[in-house]
């Protein structure tokens, strides 16, 4: 699909590279009768998708189609994630396999970016490893993507950026969109906690927002386009708006864009448990468009841990909190991130964690094992936890999340929602496949034309994961 949006990259440099390079392609395509293509390969989390899709428009307005096969691509751009050490690998490995490719067709340009090659070790160790690969840089260069292929593609030698010191907001980078009815919008970028095991504010750096005006302006844009579900994007939504001429927070912004009026739902993630505020949840509880969902990150039941993990609240805390928003919005699904294994993490620790589950009953949690990050605090904590333990615990923690997360599904058997229709199932294409405002996967016999559209849904069967039923 192709739902370009944004002006045609406005802005010195970057807008005089998109022509040169455009200019080459439509020569390229005359002489040959063939298009030059771009592929795009994402890791990670939201926030890359979302810079891919700008990648995209940037490769797009400089005269690229874009493609879902690599073996017919000129141009390959692997967008990394450094957050767990199986990212990393994942995307080596990949990039190991596209060596072929390039050997096959040397004019073939492969492009690495994002926060794995933001950190200088793996900088340098595709520099010296990866000879293949033409062009590397972080995520403060992302908007000089024009600029670098055009250096390649006009000096004929790689382009490692190093990264920019001063991280910048650029507005006005063009936008294809996977979907014409499902939307990522960057609210703001970095992140400022440095939560002891996290890699994430080395890699994206500091924090800081868009003007509220920008981000308005792109909604309502979105909700004229016909977009249904759209999803704010930051670390820290809860930090937006420091250091912007407005002056708003996240909740100013939020009650803002509730009132653009249309048929879509709001989401927004992540929220940091330390900063989640009573003024957000009021908002969220009288808003029109705001999904009644909230993913608030726990990591560990235990307060010495998080205390370690650098989280700057307590298990008491975060309860009140959570006490709060369902007490306000009733009917509010509830999703978190676990870290299990963090370095010193005790038996007891662990049932700390057991306990919270228990207590605050979540309808999804998000578990990972905790992967050390060079150069993070805790990869240099002694007592690190063995992998056996590590597992041991992890399978304890999905099998009773797994009870939870049934019963809390279940009892919502039999009372109609909206769903909006994704398509076909991956698994069984007879069944259409959805989300609930609680972000739920729903199964349903539908029609092709129920695609991007809201549906009536009545559940008959859950498990922990998903509803069966019927569109009514
Ligand atoms: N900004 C978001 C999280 C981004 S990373 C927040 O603060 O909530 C997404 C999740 O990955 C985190 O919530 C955490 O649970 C997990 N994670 C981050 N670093 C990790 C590491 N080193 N090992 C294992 N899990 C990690
Ligand atoms: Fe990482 Fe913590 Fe920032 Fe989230 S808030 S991105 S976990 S440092
Ligand atoms: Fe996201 Fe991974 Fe970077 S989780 S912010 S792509 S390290």
């Amino acid at each position: 699909m192709d739902h370009t949006q944004g002006n045609p990259a406005k802005g010195g440099e970057r807008e005089i590279c998109t022509l040169r390079l455009r200019a080459g392609n439509d020569r390229f395509a005359k002489e040959t009768g063939s298009r030059r293509r771009a592929y795009f390969l994402t890791f990670g989390c939201q926030q890359n998708e979302a810079d891919s899709e700008k990648l995209a428009g940037m490769a797009q307005d400089m005269g690229y189609d874009v493609t879902d096969t690599p073996d017919e691509a000129d141009l390959i751009v692997v967008n990394t994630c450094a957050v767990r050490e199986h990212a990393e690998k994942k995307a080596l490995s990949t990039v190991g396999q596209f060596k072929h490719l390039k050997a096959k067709n040397p004019a073939l340009v492969i492009a690495m970016c994002g926060c794995m090659v933001s950190q200088p070790h793996r900088a340098e160790e595709i520099r010296r490893r990866y000879p293949y690969v033409d062009i590397v840089f972080g995520t403060g260069s992302l908007h000089r993507f024009p600029q670098l292929l055009c250096e390649r593609m006009e000096k004929s030698r790689r382009v490692l950026c190093p990264e920019e010191e001063t991280l910048t907001v650029e507005e006005g980078i063009p936008v294809r969109r996977e979907s014409s009815y499902r939307a990522w919008v960057s609210i703001m970028y970095g992140c400022n906690n440095f939560c002891s095991y996290c890699i994430v504010p080395y890699v994206r750096g500091r924090e800081r927002s868009r003007e509220p005006g920008e981000i308005i302006a792109e909604v309502e844009k979105l909700v004229a386009d016909g977009y249904r579900d759209i999803t704010l994007l930051g670390q820290n939504v809860n930090s937006y708006g420091k250091g912007t001429a407005a002056g708003w927070d996240f909740a100013d912004l939020l009650a803002a864009l509730d009132r653009i009026d249309g048929d879509y739902r709001l989401r927004f993630m992540t929220s940091h448990p330390k900063d989640a505020s009573r003024k957000l949840i009021d908002v969220m509880a009288s808003s029109r468009h705001v999904a009644h969902q909230f993913h608030l990150p726990l990591q560990s039941g235990s307060d010495a841990i998080l205390s370690r993990m650098n989280r700057r609240y307590d298990t008491a805390k975060y309860l009140e909190t959570l006490d709060y928003l369902r007490e306000k919005i009733p009917d509010v699904t509830v999703t978190t991130d676990i870290i299990v294994g963090f370095p010193g993490e005790t038996d007891e620790d662990f049932e700390g964690t057991l306990a919270m589950l228990r207590r605050a009953r979540f309808d999804m949690i998000f578990s990972f094992i905790y992967s050390p990050r060079k150069g993070t605090p805790a990869a240099e904590m002694a007592e690190q936890v063995s992998p056996e333990a590590q597992h041991e615990r992890f399978d304890r923690m999905l099998a009773l999340q797994n009870e939870i997360g049934t019963e809390k599904n279940q009892a919502l058997l039999g009372v109609p929602v909206r769903v909006l229709c994704d398509g076909p199932s991956k698994n069984n294409p007879d069944l259409m496949c959805g989300r609930t405002e609680g972000n739920k996967i729903a199964f349903f016999k539908g029609e092709t034309d129920d695609v991007g559209k809201f549906v009536t849904f009545r559940a008959e069967r859950a498990d922990a994961f998903a509803f069966y039923g019927e569109k009514i």
